[in-house]
């Protein structure tokens, strides 16, 4: 039986297990999925282990990993090097490929949202998932600004430093915390949400009525985050990291086995989102 992994820490909380066995089964694959908790140390070992152990055909990398990897593999999607980050990994011959199916999913979930394409956008947050959402932006919309705020302005001073000049497109700013722009995309990339009384304290009253504006939080669990309920309430279209999160697994599964598989009522039923 081939084996799959999903590697992080923490890592108990991931669905990631569900919605693969879930694939494999449908789809009549010999395969099973395990999430495994690793510290930082333990990244070394676990990736010869994945070079030399045959029934090791894939791998999922998220928090706080999926920079850290890239210095054991072999080889990234150019998407991975202009994102400096992996949460997909194939092995081809032996060789270990770093790919990042978060930007490409990410991407997918904006073409389905038109309402922001004429105007710049804001990403609160400059953490490990960051650069793929540029990524995404920037694939539908190379024209107008994207500013980013985050707690730490330093570190998002630093990843706009990393970042190649067709993300910057026509341009990137860094603002200061609390500081808000009017644009018509607003997206939450910090992990403030994760639990159902976190709050951003940001003032976004000048969003009020604003149903031309979309809020968009990555996290999916709640799936009202007090982020996105403050925008309903305000009238701001929303959309929570749901679909984000099942896309990039639907991509991650294509990869390791070129079945598309689908989305269906089931897997919604299953993860419960
Ligand atoms: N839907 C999906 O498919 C999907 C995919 C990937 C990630 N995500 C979600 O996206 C979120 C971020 O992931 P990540 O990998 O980028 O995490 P990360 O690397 O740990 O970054 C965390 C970010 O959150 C900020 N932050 C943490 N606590 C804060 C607080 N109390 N106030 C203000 N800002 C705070 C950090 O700011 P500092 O720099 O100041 O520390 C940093 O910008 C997570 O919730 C994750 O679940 C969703």
């Amino acid at each position: 039986m081939n084996k799959y992994f999903v590697i992080g820490n923490p890592i108990e909380h991931s669905l990631s297990p569900l919605i693969h066995n879930y694939w494999f089964k449908k789809y009549k694959i010999n395969s099973i999925y395990e999430k495994t908790k690793l510290e930082t140390s333990g990244l070394r070992d676990f990736v010869e282990e994945m070079r030399i152990n045959n029934s090791i055909k894939g791998v999922n990398v998220t928090v706080p990993f999926k920079s850290k990897i890239i210095s054991f593999l072999d080889e990234l999607s150019p998407i991975s090097k202009e994102t400096f980050s992996v949460n997909t990994i194939i092995k081809e011959n032996k060789k270990l490929i770093g790919y990042n199916t978060d930007a490409t999913a990410f991407q997918k979930t904006l073409e389905e949202n038109n309402l922001w394409l004429n105007s710049s956008s804001l990403i609160i947050g400059a953490g490990g998932v960051t650069s793929s959402i540029i990524w995404g932006i920037r694939q539908l919309n190379l024209k107008d600004k994207i500013y980013i705020i985050n707690r730490t302005k330093e570190k998002a001073e630093d990843l706009v430093s990393r970042l190649v000049p067709g993300l910057i497109g026509s341009g990137i700013e860094v603002l200061n915390w609390g500081e808000i722009p009017g644009v018509n995309l607003v997206i939450n990339t910090t992990s403030l949400g994760l639990k159902q009384n976190d709050n951003l304290q940001l003032d976004f009253k000048k969003y009020q009525n604003k149903k031309e504006c979309i809020f968009y939080d990555l996290i999916y669990n709640p799936k009202e985050t007090n982020f996105l309920s403050n925008a309903k309430k305000r009238g701001n279209h929303i959309i929570n990291g749901k679909m984000m999160f099942l896309i990039q697994a639907k991509q991650a599964f294509n990869l390791w086995t070129n079945i598309d598989p689908e989305i269906d009522a089931e897997i919604l039923k299953i993860v419960n989102l």
